[in-house]
């Protein structure tokens, strides 16, 4: 699944995607700080030369921190690690951007 906010850059990927023969590529128009997809429903969310441009870092990783199975949920400041810590994902740093976005609170 691919998400780009422009139609003529999500055009050209479609082209990319079709050249190269790949079957098992979605792509949607969005934007990458809510992009409508479902919660917690991804194994692996990337981005590729987006955090480097865009104004909303913290809203985009507290996207991409919701997106990710198993990973919505950081830990409460000063808890103890879970035993599987090696393989959990950094909650996204403090950001005034998302401190009204649910997904950046701990429960
Ligand atoms: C430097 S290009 C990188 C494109 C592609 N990820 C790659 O690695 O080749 C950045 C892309 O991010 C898109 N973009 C910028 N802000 C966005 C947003 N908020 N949501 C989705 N796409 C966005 C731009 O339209 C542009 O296509």
């Amino acid at each position: 699944m691919g998400v780009e906010r422009e139609a003529p850059l999500l055009a050209v990927a479609g082209d990319v995607i079709e050249e190269r023969g790949l079957t098992n590529v979605r792509l949607v128009q969005g934007d990458a700080t809510a992009t409508g997809l479902p919660r917690a429903a991804f194994d692996l969310v990337h981005e590729r030369l987006l955090l480097m441009i865009t104004p909303a870092v913290g809203r985009v990783l507290a996207e991409m921190i919701a997106l990710a199975r198993g990973a919505h949920r950081p830990r409460r400041r000063g808890a103890a690690p879970s035993r599987n810590a090696g393989h959990s994902r950094p909650a996204a740093p403090p950001d005034p951007g998302v401190a009204d976005d649910p997904t950046s609170r701990t429960p």
